[in-house]
């Protein structure tokens, strides 16, 4: 049922199965189980992190409160045509300042006309947000040691699922972070990670900061030791299908977070369609209800 309050904020309860556009033609059944709420916030802060990268927060109430680390939400400035389409961003983090004002943080780089927009937006203005969509990552109940894999705003849910592991009682010395950029500029959230007690490896194409080369570099080090049981990654195609390959090499589990173009978020347009390694009648999955987080050997990394 979809109920719009006194406010604006119009609920989406999908907690029942829905009907989705398939892949293979006609709608098919899914439940995602989440509410899906949207609503406009208003911005609490939009702090710039150097010249392409900034971190918003915003107010919108106990809307998020049950959101997992991995799930995004789809965002628009206004109810212009430029850009028409809502754009996905992965939930930074859960923020609760303790004066009612309990939202979300997006961490962004500015790459278009959507965020762009978004960073010449001030405190005391609002956007559009439609979540929190898609699945986020899984925590196995006897997790012990795990590598957390970031390459460039791929760290965006990181910081969320650090905060959840260590929540769920992962203590941080068994969570070891990898994160990688082109340059010291890319690098984002280190002292994050270090402030919340996880050792923090950096590598850097240039070598302006931590070792020079790829991330898979230290990571593949780490896991030669068989000391990591699952791995959780997020960044650019290429960083996703070498961590993966290293995954399956070392025989540890390994949960990706994928960003592909997405239209509507909610499985109307098709718009997000993955490669699945699944029999040859369920060959494609939708990444905004099915992700954007999968089983790295579940499907194939070149979309
Ligand atoms: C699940 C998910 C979570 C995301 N989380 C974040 C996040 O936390 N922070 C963040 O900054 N970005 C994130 N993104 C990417 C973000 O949605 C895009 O960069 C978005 O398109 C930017 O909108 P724009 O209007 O500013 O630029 P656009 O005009 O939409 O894009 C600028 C350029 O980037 C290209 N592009 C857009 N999306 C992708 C993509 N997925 N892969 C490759 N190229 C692309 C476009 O073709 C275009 O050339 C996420 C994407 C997904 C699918
Ligand atoms: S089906 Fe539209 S973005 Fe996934």
């Amino acid at each position: 049922m979809n109920r719009r309050n006194t406010s604006g904020i119009l609920r989406i309860q999908t907690e029942r199965p829905t009907q989705r556009l398939s892949l293979r033609g006609g709608f098919e059944t899914v439940s995602t189980g989440n509410l899906m709420i949207l609503a406009d916030s208003q911005i609490l802060w939009n702090r710039s992190l150097g010249e392409a990268y900034r971190c918003m927060g915003m107010a919108t109430g106990d809307a998020y409160k049950t959101a997992r680390p991995g799930q995004f939400v789809m965002v628009k400035i206004d109810s212009g045509f430029a850009p028409l389409l809502r754009r996905p961003f992965s939930i930074h983090r859960l923020i609760d300042p303790g004066d009612g004002n309990a939202g979300i943080e997006l961490l962004y780089k500015m790459v278009g006309p959507t965020t762009d927009q978004m960073g010449g937006l001030r405190p005391g203005d609002s956007l559009s947000l439609l979540g929190p969509l898609g699945r986020g990552f899984t925590v196995p109940p006897e997790l012990s040691r795990t590598a957390l894999v970031g390459g460039g705003i791929g760290i965006a849910p990181l910081v969320f699922l650090a905060s959840g592991l260590i929540a769920a009682s992962h203590g941080p010395d068994s969570i070891g972070v990898f994160l990688g950029g082109r340059s010291a500029a890319d690098l984002l959230c280190a002292d994050d990670f270090s402030e919340m007690g996880l050792r923090v490896s950096t590598t850097t194409d240039d070598g302006s900061v931590g070792e020079k080369g790829l991330v898979t570099g230290p990571l593949e080090r780490a896991l030669a030791t068989g000391d990591i049981q699952q791995v959780y990654a997020c960044g650019p195609l290429g960083m996703l299908k070498g961590v993966a390959a290293l995954a399956e090499k070392y025989q540890v589990a390994c949960q990706v977070s994928i960003e592909t173009i997405m239209a509507c978020g909610m499985g109307a347009c098709m718009g997000c369609a993955v490669k699945s390694k699944d029999t040859l009648e369920d060959r494609c999955r939708h990444a905004c209800l099915d992700g954007p987080v999968f089983d790295a050997g579940q499907i194939i990394l070149d979309h």
